[in-house]
């Protein structure tokens, strides 16, 4: 009746890629177009206590700390494909190294390796890499490691699209910052704007948020932003489209006039062309993305006519191994519709869109990400920066008008170069908008054939 269970144990363990050498910390990242500055050489740095220094201390602190267990699930080249970096080689506090190791990352994956050192010497940066390839971790350690915890002010803003992203943010910085004495606070609309007032009565480090009710607490002088040397746009080319863009202008002049803007994103449109060049001329670019979508991610399409969506859903939610999947719908009527379908049909399942109260989609994506259903039905609310590990299938009940929208919504699954299954409900007037979105992305989509290979995701 429910899914097939599928643990992650069952995929196959590759043999561990050898490693590259390590490389002088002094060198400079090879991509990206503008001039790189220079990262401080390890004998510069003063002998501190704070500071990661030999191996024989490092092995000492590991011990004072608790790492999860380790996830050996096959992963691609999408994250292995490293110069061999520690994340000891930054010089980053041991506080934060401990969050780092207690977080479960290793080692810093190809987008770390590149941001974290440019980002430490304040350069502004865009950088555009593939989905669930640790771009939060790339913009997360640095803004954390600059910040001061004596310094009462608040020093990063971190900027995201959606209230769950902002969640999701604020709850990896306060991971990550667990022995620093960092105060991380999350802001978003859809909450009381009295607490969020209280709470900006006691200190304040690192402020996570939509930009609405930053704008809002900035404007009343409640958020003080003048010391803020750091603002990062996550999802920029989100955080840059119409409805956001004139909020984000607006933020700008609340910050130290002196700041550093970071810009990540896996996808950037050229309209990010005109506010990069305005507020941020020199930023040092970063492109991992060879190639836009996930070695990963499997991408099939099925041929359907529009009635026949909910009985081919049913058709693949006997045969597919969904760990827990996500199926997006085009509107918040849909959603709602296809939720109740789904329970008809006997699968359990729960759903999310902007319309809910803010309680309610609170509920269902910490119940979702705790396990607690193993199919949600959402609009594009969870098409960005959503990070759900055991997300193994998305299912594109309806297919997404641009490939943009496309390539974050599959990206829901394949996290970390894990493997993953994406499959999409294709009607006849659909066809041209998914042989636009295979040309944009230089990918193929194929048909779906009668069994679909469990090895595969
Ligand atoms: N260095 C690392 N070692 C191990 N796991 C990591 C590392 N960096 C990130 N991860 C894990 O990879 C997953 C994806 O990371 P993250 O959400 O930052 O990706 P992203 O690039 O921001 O993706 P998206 O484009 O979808 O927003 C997370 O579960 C995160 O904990
Ligand atoms: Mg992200």
């Amino acid at each position: 009746m429910a899914n097939k269970t599928k643990e992650p144990a069952e995929v196959p363990v590759p043999a561990p890629a050898p490693r590259p050498p390590a490389p002088n910390p002094a060198q400079i990242p090879s991509v990206g177009r503008s001039q790189a500055p220079k990262i401080p050489q390890r004998a510069a740095q003063p002998q501190s206590l704070d500071a990661a220094g030999d191996d024989e201390n490092q092995e000492a602190w590991k011990q004072q700390c608790v790492a999860p267990t380790a996830d050996n699930r096959v992963k691609t080249e999408d994250v292995t494909k490293t110069k061999g970096n520690e994340f000891a080689d930054y010089f980053l506090k041991r506080e934060l190294l401990m969050g780092i190791f207690e977080k479960g990352f290793e080692r810093p994956s190809p987008i770390q390796e590149e941001t974290i050192p440019i980002a430490l010497v304040g350069k502004d940066v865009l950088a555009r890499a593939k989905n669930g390839t640790g771009k939060t971790g790339a913009f997360v350690i640095p803004c954390l490691q600059k910040a001061d915890p004596d310094n009462a002010s608040i020093q990063s803003l971190i900027l995201v699209p959606t209230r769950e992203l902002a969640l999701q943010t604020a709850a990896i910085c306060k991971e990550m910052s667990k022995h620093m004495g960092l105060e991380v606070m999350s802001t978003t609309g859809g909450t009381s704007l009295q607490d969020d007032i209280m709470r900006l009565y006691q200190p304040v480090h690192i402020l996570v948020g939509t930009p609405g009710r930053v704008l809002d607490l900035s404007e009343k002088n409640i958020a003080k932003l003048q010391n803020c040397a750091i603002m990062v746009l996550d999802e920029a080319d989100k955080l840059l489209s119409p409805e956001f863009q004139i909020v984000i202008e607006k933020i700008i002049p609340f910050l130290a006039p002196k700041r550093q803007i970071m810009m990540f994103s896996a996808t950037f449109p050229s309209a990010v062309k005109g506010f990069k060049e305005k507020h941020l001329p020199g930023a040092y670019e970063i492109n991992l993305m060879e190639e836009l979508t996930l070695k990963g991610v499997t991408q099939y399409y099925a041929f359907v006519e529009e009635r026949q969506k909910v009985h081919c859903l049913n058709t693949l939610f006997a045969k597919l191994s969904i760990n827990q999947s996500i199926i997006f719908c085009n509107s918040v009527q849909r959603v709602e519709l296809l939720a109740r379908k789904i329970t008809e049909l006997g699968y359990s399942c729960f759903y999310i869109h902007a319309k809910m109260p803010q309680s309610s989609r609170n509920r269902v994506f910490h119940e979702f990400k705790g396990g607690a259903c193993r199919n949600l039905v959402s609009s594009d609310l969870f098409t960005r920066g959503i990070d759900i590990q055991s997300v193994n299938v998305v299912i594109n009940f309806d297919f997404p008008k641009n490939s943009e929208t496309y390539l974050h919504r599959i990206g829901r699954s394949g996290r970390f170069g894990h493997l993953g299954l994406a499959i999409n409900l294709i009607t006849y007037e659909d066809r041209f908008n998914l042989y636009k979105i295979e040309q944009e992305l230089g990918t193929e989509i194929k048909a779906i054939p009668p069994q679909v290979d469990s090895s595969l995701y």
